[in-house]
């Protein structure tokens, strides 16, 4: 049962003023469903994020676990950041950014930092995790080597959400039909803007078949256009496109259209919807 605190709203405006003047890559609807991940996934253990540039996910997630004593956020880069899979050069570093960040936003207490590449803090990790939010190398054998590593200490309940799924990177597309979505541990997983995730549930994830089943045939298209890199051209562009537009990314929600609620609240309704129903 995913619980939404009544002071939700507020605190994600609160945690989203932090945020707006990190540089990074998430948007504003994004960045508040991050946050909202961090205060309503129902389960214990830590908040890990791999992938935190110069912190822009990181004070989101940091400030929502501050007011809602989650404990640190465990954050986890190596700060040289190439966003594109078929480069292997690493980029200027980021660590100086992202300290500051933290330190602007009054979160550096609140941060457990590893300077590293995640298959590294994840070959010796042992802490149970409520919230995997992936965000890290996009190529498959970096989102795959993430989701083997670290998914195996989410808590029944946790979440492990993939940044950047529906855009044409190969690994979070492939991992979220391959691992999640097959998966009969896996509860009812969901699309929220262009970020795939789903819910741990070891005891009752074959309820969730047909549904899962149903996600997945529409998005098991999109593998095979991605598999060599985000450059996309020509025909294998536009079917990529028409393919990605057939993927349901919206959970139905009557109410939401009904009531007049905030942005939080509805948001905390399609998470429901998304991974409940
Ligand atoms: C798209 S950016 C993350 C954006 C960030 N979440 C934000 O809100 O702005 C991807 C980050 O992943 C990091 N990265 C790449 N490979 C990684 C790996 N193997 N382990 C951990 N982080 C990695 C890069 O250094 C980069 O900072």
């Amino acid at each position: 049962m995913i619980l939404i605190p009544s002071d939700l709203s507020k605190v994600i405006d609160a945690a989203w003023e932090k945020t707006r003047d990190v540089p990074g890559f998430l948007l504003e609807n994004k960045a508040r469903f991050v946050g909202l991940l961090a205060a309503c996934t129902p389960a214990e253990g830590l908040i890990v994020e791999i992938g935190s540039f110069k912190g822009r996910s990181t004070v989101m997630l940091a400030s929502v676990a501050a007011h809602y004593g989650l404990g640190p956020v465990v954050a986890i880069d190596p700060h040289n950041f190439n966003l594109s899979t078929t480069s292997t050069r690493p980029g200027p570093s980021t660590l100086d950014d992202f300290l500051r960040s933290l330190h602007t936003a009054g979160l550096t207490g609140q941060v457990e930092f590893h300077h590293a590449f995640s298959k590294d803090v994840g070959k010796s990790w042992t802490r149970p995790i409520r919230l995997l939010w992936i965000d890290g190398d996009h190529s498959y054998t970096g989102a795959k080597t993430d989701f083997d590593r670290l998914s195996a200490y989410v808590n029944p309940h946790g979440i492990v959400a993939l940044h950047d799924s529906l855009n044409p990177f190969p690994g979070p597309i492939r991992v979220f039909v391959e691992d999640m979505l097959r998966s009969q541990k896996c509860g009812g997983g969901g699309i929220r803007a262009f970020d795939c995730l789903a819910q741990y549930r070891p005891e009752d994830g074959q309820k969730f078949a047909q549904r899962r089943a149903s996600l997945e045939s529409r998005a098991k298209h999109l593998i095979p256009l991605v598999q060599d890199g985000p450059e996309l051209h020509g025909l294998k562009k536009l079917r990529y496109k028409v393919s990605r537009s057939r993927v349901p990314r919206k959970p139905q929600q009557p109410a939401v259209t009904l009531f007049p609620i905030s942005g939080a609240c509805r948001q905390s309704l399609c998470l429901r919807t998304t991974l409940e129903n």
